[in-house]
């Protein structure tokens, strides 16, 4: 699978901008968590772009969100491994992140919403001027972005990051596709 017919397959299924950036942006954090953990950054990206392929589709039942998207991603030829970690991101199935790979999309997934509330509460909502320290203040704050779940993000520790390099890491990835997301 390239990343283009990835795309085009999110195309094909999403119609939400929003939800389509948080792929992109979960995406760019896996591809820079791929490179730190010596993974496989063109398997991390794509699992990491299609992870949500099938909220739409699911219409918020939690029990069939993400297994949709494991089979989706399989028939546009992701491997078990891909799958997998796209099948356990969600917490419902009960099902534990075993590999690498599976943990980093478990934690990566929420972090992108905390930095994505972090770059709008600012006067020119842009990703540029947010640093890493205020990303950690915001952290603390359990009512800001409330749906990023911290102890999901807390994770990080299952991939051996501590928090604030995990952040900072994600951060400067989220940046470098600043124009993707609108911000
Ligand atoms: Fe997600």
């Amino acid at each position: 699978m390239t990343r283009e017919e990835a795309l085009d397959s999110i195309k094909a299924n999403v119609e939400n901008g929003n939800l389509i950036k948080h792929m992109l942006a979960t995406e760019a954090i896996m591809r820079a968590l791929a490179k730190r953990l010596g993974g496989d950054e063109e398997e991390w990206g794509l699992t990491g772009l299609l992870h949500d392929i099938d909220v739409e589709l699911t219409e918020g039942d939690m029990d069939s969100h993400s297994k949709l998207g494991a089979d989706l991603a399989k028939e546009l030829g992701a491997s078990e491994v891909m799958a997998n970690a796209i099948l356990c991101h969600n917490p419902t199935h009960g099902i534990p992140s075993e590999t690498t790979l599976d943990k980093a999309l478990f934690c990566g997934d929420p972090l992108t919403g905390l930095i994505i509330a972090a770059a709008l509460v600012r006067p020119d909502k842009k990703l540029a001027g947010v640093e890493a320290r205020s990303v950690r203040k915001r952290f603390k704050e359990k009512s800001f972005a409330a749906g990023a779940n911290r102890e999901q993000i807390s994770q990080c520790s299952e991939i051996g990051l501590e928090l604030d390099e995990f952040i900072e890491l994600s951060l400067e990835a989220m940046k470098g596709i600043a124009a993707d997301l609108g911000l």
